[in-house]
């Protein structure tokens, strides 16, 4: 019976620690022997998850949950918010500055790879007050 909760904080703009969290999770899910096609999904919904909060947000916290048939992800942030979701979800659609484009990111294609990875996936915005983020996945 698999029972973990774990919770995060993450800073804004802390590229030092970039994908700490999402590692952190990695190892948690390998040691209790999720199979390996839902780490890869989960690992890669975390990290995008992660970077968008450093990058675009002023920093917030995620939560990591493992049930014995589920695995959930929960990122709430305080931040600009995101004022159109349908738009911030479609492929190439980004407001990443020139030194974040730089650093590699900022091609517009983590939330659609969020979702992709996901089996249900939740966005939502307060328009200059915060973003939260809810992914599931079976197991
Ligand atoms: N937590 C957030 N807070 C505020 N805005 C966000 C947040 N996450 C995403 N956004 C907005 O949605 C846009 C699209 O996000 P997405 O992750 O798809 O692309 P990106 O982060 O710009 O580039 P990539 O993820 O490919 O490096 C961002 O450019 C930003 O405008
Ligand atoms: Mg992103």
């Amino acid at each position: 019976m698999i029972d973990i909760q774990k919770k995060y904080s993450i800073e804004r703009r802390d590229f030092q620690s970039a994908g700490q969290v999402s590692s952190s999770i990695k190892k948690i899910m390998k040691q209790v022997g999720v199979n390996p096609e839902v780490i890869r999904r989960v690992s890669v919904a975390s990290y995008e998850t992660e970077m968008n909060i450093i990058i675009h947000s002023n920093g917030g916290t995620m939560e990591f949950v493992i049930e014995s048939d589920y695995i959930m992800l929960v990122a709430l942030d305080k931040g600009p918010g995101i004022d159109n979701l349908e738009l911030a979800m479609t492929e190439g659609y980004s407001t990443a500055t020139k030194d974040v484009r730089e650093l590699g990111f900022g091609a517009g294609m983590g939330l659609p790879n969020i979702k992709r990875c996901a089996d249900q996936f939740e966005i939502e915005s307060e328009f200059g007050k915060w973003t939260k983020i809810s992914i599931r996945f079976e197991h």
